[in-house]
């Protein structure tokens, strides 16, 4: 995983941090998902979940869903005060690293044809575009860009 700037550290989320983890994704994306389907995910064995702390806040965070050897991930956000210091790059390497070692060989997320950032983030991690959904997303409308990675080699042990 590529170093984290200085203060910043790296963990599993957990139960006590859904009210943080409502706020960044209201913050990132205008609209959070609810407690208690927070506390669902952050309670199955599916669901894989990231936080990145500064002191003593989340400031961004990552989840993953892996059934079988396909994962999933449907949200990745960094606070903005926070952005373009390598935090979102360290969240989807760890979080790539957890998920192939419990089994995936292919990693699929959305993203907005004009999330630029996400999209050269991904792109630069080894996604590629599978497919385009016309008009996938709405408020406002924008075409989802389906990616995928592949795993290639053999499974490393859990990190
Ligand atoms: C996308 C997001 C998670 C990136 O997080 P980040 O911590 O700022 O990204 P990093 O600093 O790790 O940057 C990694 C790479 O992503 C790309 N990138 C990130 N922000 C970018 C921007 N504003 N413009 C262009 N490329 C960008 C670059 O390729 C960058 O590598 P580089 O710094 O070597 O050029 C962040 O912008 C965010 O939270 N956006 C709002 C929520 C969102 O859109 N999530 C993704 C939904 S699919």
């Amino acid at each position: 995983m590529p170093a984290l700037p200085d203060g910043f550290t790296l963990r599993p989320g957990g139960l006590d941090d859904i009210d943080a983890l409502q706020a960044i994704e209201r913050h990132c994306f205008r609209a959070s998902q609810s407690a208690e389907q927070y506390r669902r995910e952050l309670t199955s064995p599916q669901c894989h979940t990231l936080v990145v702390e500064f002191q003593g806040h989340v400031v961004g965070y990552a989840m993953a869903n892996l059934v079988l050897d396909e994962a999933h991930v449907p949200s990745v956000g960094i606070a903005e005060p926070y952005r373009r210091v390598g935090l979102g790059r360290a969240l989807m390497v760890r979080m790539l690293e957890l998920v192939r070692a419990h089994g995936a060989r292919h990693v699929y997320l959305e993203v907005r044809r004009t999330n630029r950032a996400a999209r050269r983030l991904y792109e630069g991690l080894g996604f590629e575009l599978l497919s385009i959904r016309r008009d996938y997303y709405w408020d406002p409308p924008d075409d989802g860009m389906v990616m995928r990675l592949a795993f290639d080699g053999p499974t490393p042990a859990v990190p």
